[in-house]
């Protein structure tokens, strides 16, 4: 004989603040909606009591079903708060009724980020009235393909115009750090972008340090004074590269072109296996660059907004 007091109804859903014994299930969860992209480790998730960074989870029975976090989005876009969602999509709409319920004051909009391929993300944003407003994309490229000869008769015909291509050592005279500093804030000027590739802002002692410890910098030099850079970032087996620049007195003559093959040709001889960038589709001219490096396109990221009333 059955006592149907002894099953929990399917839909049985509860929404609560997240626990530190949920860390696990919410790592995987987390780890799971971002498909391979990242991963994350129970020790990202801890209680927070910080009121601008709130979790709730979605627990069904004793399982840790569905995950939503808002958290400011940055200092670049200090108005915006940001909504991550992961897990079962039918617990969304109940998570994110929930957080509104509850939202710290201060922001007038919510962002939220997805991969073209995050179908529950994508179906919950839209439904929920966000609006698709900016698209990103991101890029490969296997550096075992990679082959600097191309861009030599690049190299040589830019070389008897002045400009030379190497290295930024760590040890560079501060005029050198001075002129990429000043080159770095013209690229942030010049460059269209949206909050989800809006660096956030540093001072050259912050840019000095990130460089120094983290990166490896390719300049170009006209006469000697820098006049185009690529950053770039090792990781454990790719390196990613996320700020390239060229002064405007010189663009359009391969420059960006050139820094990137060079820092490829650089992270080739490292032993590097790949390389990975992004940026906004409004990005024209580096698009144009990326692809004459050889990378590849993948599917896009979108940026979803919506006001807060
Ligand atoms: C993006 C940027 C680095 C390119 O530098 P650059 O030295 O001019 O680049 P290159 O000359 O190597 O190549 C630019 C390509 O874009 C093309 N291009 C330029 N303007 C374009 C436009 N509005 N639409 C489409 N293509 C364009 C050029 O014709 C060239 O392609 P080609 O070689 O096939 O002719 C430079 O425009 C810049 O510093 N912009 C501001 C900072 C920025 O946006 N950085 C990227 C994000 S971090």
């Amino acid at each position: 004989m059955t006592d149907s007091h002894e099953h929990r109804p399917a839909d049985a859903l509860v929404i609560r603040p997240f626990q530190n014994a949920d860390a696990p299930a919410v790592a995987r969860l987390v780890t799971d909606s971002v498909r391979g992209h990242w991963t994350y480790g129970p020790e990202r998730f801890k209680e927070s009591p910080d009121p601008q960074r709130r979790r709730l989870v979605a627990v069904n029975g004793a399982e840790v079903i569905a995950t939503a976090h808002f958290s400011p989005f940055g200092n670049a876009t200090p108005d915006a708060l940001r909504l991550d969602l992961a897990g079962d999509g039918a617990a969304f709409t109940p998570l994110y009724l929930a957080h509104l319920a509850d939202l710290p004051p201060g922001f007038s909009r919510l962002l939220g980020v997805t991969h073209e391929d995050f179908i529950a993300q994508m179906d919950f944003f839209h439904a929920a009235g966000f609006r698709n407003a900016w698209q990103s994309w991101g890029a490969h490229l296997d550096l075992r393909d990679f082959d600097f000869a191309i861009f030599q008769p690049l190299e040589e015909r830019l070389f008897l115009k002045g400009y030379e291509v190497g290295q930024l050592s760590n040890d560079a005279p501060d005029v050198d750090w001075d002129a990429l500093f000043a080159l770095h804030e013209r690229g942030l000027a010049d460059a269209p972008r949206n909050p989800t590739t809006t660096p956030e802002p540093l001072n050259p002692t912050e840019l000095r340090e990130i460089i120094v410890d983290e990166e490896t910098v390719s300049v170009a030099r006209w006469h000697g004074e820098i006049v185009a850079f690529v950053r770039l970032t090792p990781r454990e087996r790719e390196v990613e590269s996320e700020n390239t620049v060229t002064h405007p007195d010189h663009r359009s003559r391969g420059l960006a072109t050139l820094v990137g093959a060079r820092a490829l040709a650089w992270a080739r001889a490292e032993g590097y296996a790949a390389a990975g960038t992004g940026g906004t589709v409004l990005n024209l001219p580096m698009l144009r660059v990326n692809t004459r490096l050889g990378y590849r396109v993948e599917r896009m990221w979108v940026t979803w907004v919506r006001a807060l009333t």
